[in-house]
């Protein structure tokens, strides 16, 4: 289960604001749920989850673990929506510094020529056995255009292809049904091809092959991710209480001046969460002069680092904490005879009790310091539990967007960047 935590949020809210922001959450709710507000046609991610595809899971499934079965390193190629989303699963449910095989390896989310030769380089050592790599890629575009990726792409499809004569066989491509490039590589070269709806945008689409295919090539069971969406889908449809108190927390805290959402976290494996939430909500709201600038913050690293910004700096900033309630991991502190680093007054503690009061000690202090905290708690880590998150993150920012009368949907403002660096490439058609 993920609940909330308000109660830090209070000192700062007068109740009847939050109450009146509770009334237009209300209604935006209405206008997602009927589709009679900016952008309908890409209101997908709900209906995938109202009539679960359960053929296509089960086809994205058995092609993981043939992958699986067969791969060393599993590249997945793509920017933005297209890569963060599997990214964030995959962080939040595989341990650190594991090993496993297939190695997820993420390319085409920027622009580095140093990055992709020494990737390549990478691809081309042999294993410590001796033999060499066997190396799988997902390339992901919705448009199929992207730069960043189609460069990728191409540096990776041509290695792939001197490199292997079943070349064809080992690349997957996740674009729209029909147009851009992407497609016709597709249609030139007979890659296994991933759809994604129409309906869906980049960031919203977690919960399709873009996120699905990456994520069960981790090993990840997706069904359960998928499911626990749906059931939190489900529950919201019954009883959207809590969900509105979050928009309406977040919308009333923006209301009254704050133009900063800090996404922090005492919890290294959510800080892809954070990322992803991070793009979801800053490409979603952030048009035409308004919107909370979401910041990721990892605690307590950034507490070493920005931490005095938070406490002391301009107060125009709240924080949603994202918190684990309960965890497996049972590290503690062991006694030691001399005491000489001062630590056995932690003897039998576990990591997780305190790093529990560095997050509740963060919190007070920085109540203190006059910031509103939100807290989103998962009760533990798991992959139902990160469906549930998905999805309602995705609600609560299009519900918190038509609060602002803009549309969730859209990014405008990406295009501004893509017109300048193709006039400066001398792109045809852009000069
Ligand atoms: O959310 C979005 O729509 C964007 O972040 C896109 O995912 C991103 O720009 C990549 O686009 P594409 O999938 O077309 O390559």
């Amino acid at each position: 289960m993920i609940s909330f935590n308000f109660d830090h949020t209070k000192p700062f809210l007068e109740t009847e604001k939050v109450e009146s922001a509770t009334k237009r959450a209300e209604l935006a709710l209405k206008h997602v749920q009927n589709k009679t507000r900016k952008g309908p046609e890409w209101l997908g991610w709900r209906s995938i989850l109202e009539q679960p595809n359960d053929a296509l899971l089960e086809e994205i499934h058995n092609v993981a673990v043939s992958v699986r079965s067969q791969a060393d390193v599993f590249i997945v190629c793509g920017i933005g929506g297209s890569y963060l989303g599997a990214r964030a699963v995959i962080d939040a449910l595989s341990p650190e510094f594991s090993q496993n095989v297939p190695e997820i390896i993420y390319a085409g989310h920027q622009i580095s020529g140093k990055y992709l030769k020494n990737l390549v380089n990478y691809l081309e050592a042999p294993k410590a056995d001796g033999s060499a790599k066997q190396v799988y890629l997902n390339v992901i575009s919705k448009s199929g255009t992207t730069t960043e990726t189609a460069l990728a792409f191409r540096v990776l499809s041509s290695w792939m292809h001197e490199k292997y004569e079943d070349a064809k066989e080992r690349i997957f491509c996740t674009t729209s049904a029909q147009g851009g490039a992407l497609n016709k590589l597709i249609d030139k070269n007979g890659y296994k091809k991933f759809v994604l709806p129409d309906d869906v945008g980049g960031r919203f689409s977690v919960l399709t092959p873009v996120g699905l295919l990456p994520i069960a090539v981790a090993g990840i069971d997706i069904r359960t991710l998928y499911y626990g969406a749906v059931a939190q889908f489900n529950e919201y449809e019954e009883n959207p209480k809590e969900l509105l108190k979050y928009v309406a927390t977040r919308l009333a805290l923006y209301e009254s001046g704050k133009a900063m959402d800090m996404i922090a976290s005492f919890e290294p494996e959510l800080s892809g969460i954070g990322g992803w939430m991070q793009q979801l909500y800053g490409e979603s709201e952030g048009k035409n002069g308004k919107g909370l600038f979401p910041v990721l913050l990892g605690y307590s690293t950034d507490l070493h680092s920005v931490g005095q910004m938070v406490q002391d700096g301009q107060r125009n900033l709240f924080e949603t904490f994202l918190v684990i309630d309960k965890t497996n991991q049972n590290l503690s502190v062991e006694k030691q005879e001399d005491d000489a680093d001062g630590l056995n007054y932690l003897a039998g503690k576990t990591f997780h009790d305190i790093n529990q009061k560095a997050f509740e000690g963060t919190r007070e202090a920085h109540v203190e310091g006059g910031v509103p905290i939100i807290s989103i708690h998962f009760d533990k880590l798991n992959e139902e539990n990160l469906g549930r998150f998905i999805y309602m993150c995705e609600l609560a920012i299009s519900v918190y967007v038509y609060c602002l009368d803009e549309n969730p949907f859209d990014q405008p403002g990406v295009e501004a960047y893509k017109k300048a660096m193709f006039r400066l490439l001398g792109k045809p058609g852009t000069v």
